[in-house]
């Protein structure tokens, strides 16, 4: 049976940690779906709509059959249950993101029991990026080329009016 990973996020914008993640997902799942949820403490900051998120990641991951990109709005154990997926898969950069992931996996695990909350190391390089400083730099008009696939780094030049 295949196994599947439930990658979920915000991704506003998806940056190379991202990618970096996904990448090592794979190793471990025969497929990965990226979900675009809600997350109720930045729902009312997000740069990108939903639909751009979409667009930016299937571009970013044409062609490659074990990425799909999806959106749900609700709990995410009923989205994995829904996608016949056995785990949801995060990332941990620094110690500063362990308390609240921590606390999302409990209450996820509380919801739903037979869901797994796998977590991976993200690549060194990428320890100290996210998204919110992506987008904090950018929008100062700061070189964030390296941090983030090429399509975002044109889109946050749209954004902020850099390009
Ligand atoms: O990239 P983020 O913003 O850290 O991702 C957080 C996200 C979207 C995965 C989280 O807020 C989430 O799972 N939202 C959906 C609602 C939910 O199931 N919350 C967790 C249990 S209450």
């Amino acid at each position: 049976m295949e196994k599947i990973a439930i990658y979920p996020g915000s991704f506003d914008p998806p940056t190379n940690g991202h990618l970096d993640l996904i990448e090592r997902g794979l190793k471990l799942f025969d497929k990965v779906i990226i979900a675009i949820l809600c997350n109720p403490a930045k729902a009312s900051s997000g740069l990108f709509a939903v639909e751009e998120r979409i667009e930016m990641l299937n571009e970013i991951f044409a062609g490659q059959d074990h990425i799909e990109v999806d959106t749900h709005y609700g709990l995410l154990v009923d989205y994995a249950v829904k996608r016949d997926a056995s785990a949801i898969l995060r990332g941990l950069r620094a110690v500063s993101d362990f308390e609240y992931e921590f606390q999302m996996a409990l209450m996820n695990r509380r919801l739903k029991r037979q869901i797994q909350t796998v977590f991976l190391m993200s690549g060194f390089k990428w320890i100290f990026t996210s998204s919110s400083i992506v987008k904090e730099a950018a929008s100062f008009g700061g070189d964030v080329e390296s941090m983030v696939p090429p399509i975002v780094n044109r889109k946050l030049k749209e954004k902020y009016g850099t390009a």
